[in-house]
């Protein structure tokens, strides 16, 4: 399985401007790369780039209509995006997005042909109390109702624990690799073992390009989901290199 490195801008960089140069700096930096790389700006600056595989930062579950301020998956596909970030901790917490809607959006994504890094990860309050299995079972059985065998090949999830996103307290590589265990048998509970087997697993929080191989080569994930170091080309590029 071809690791899958992404970088989720966030609400970065402030100008087109920045964004292009950035962006450029990383297609020149990863040539030569043998990871799929995506890259997931803002979604005003997606219009604006290309030659890298693209991702959108979220979307709405409703096909077009009276819906201020929202995007559609089939705008995504109409502009040939190829990824759609979903689930994301950040919209949970700022947007109180909720499981169910979560499962609403990834299955309209599916619909229009997108491919899906669906987020999971628990708080710290949840992991103190020994709640993350829990967590992150109910975070994917929600998130995946509905979803098909078929359309598994087009689902990767991202382990996010909130505790460590943009804390520089990266989660362990022990710690990742039992969360990467227990989310792979969830997946092959919930479908088979073919399926989990080939669904690719994503760590991301305070991903850095000191941490970053560590995760793929001893902690079984498949890929990287990266914010902060995202947004340095030099470093981008390093971690994706890291992967190999
Ligand atoms: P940081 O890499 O900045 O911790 O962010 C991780 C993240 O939320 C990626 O989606």
């Amino acid at each position: 399985m071809k690791p899958l490195i992404a970088g989720n801008w966030k609400m970065n960089p402030n100008s087109a401007k920045e964004a292009k140069e950035l962006f450029d700096e990383i297609k020149k930096g990863i040539k030569t790369a043998k990871s799929e790389v995506v890259v997931c700006p803002p979604f005003v600056y997606l219009s604006q780039l290309n030659g890298l595989s693209l991702g959108a930062q979220n979307d709405f579950y409703e096909e077009k209509g009276a819906y201020t301020g929202e995007i559609s998956a089939s705008m995504l596909k109409d502009l040939d995006i190829d990824y759609v970030i979903l689930g994301h901790s950040e919209r949970r917490k700022y947007f109180n997005e909720t499981d169910e809607q979560i499962n609403k959006k990834i299955k309209k994504s599916l619909g229009q042909g997108l491919k899906i890094i669906f987020c999971i990860g628990e708080t710290a309050e949840e992991r103190d109390a020994q709640k993350k299995s829990e967590v992150l079972e109910k975070q994917i059985k929600e998130g995946l109702k509905g979803v098909t065998r078929e359309e598994m090949k087009s689902i990767n999830i991202a382990y996010e624990p909130v505790w460590a996103i943009g804390t520089g307290n990266n989660c362990s590589v022990d710690e990742t690799m039992s969360s990467v265990l227990f989310i792979r048998k969830t997946i092959s509970d919930l479908y088979n073992r073919e399926i989990a087997d080939n669904t690719r697993i994503l760590y991301g929080g305070s991903v850095k390009k000191d941490n970053s191989g560590s995760y793929i080569k001893d902690a079984g994930a498949n890929g990287l989901l990266v914010g902060g170091a995202s947004l340095n080309a030099d470093d981008f590029v390093e971690i994706v290199k890291s992967a190999e």
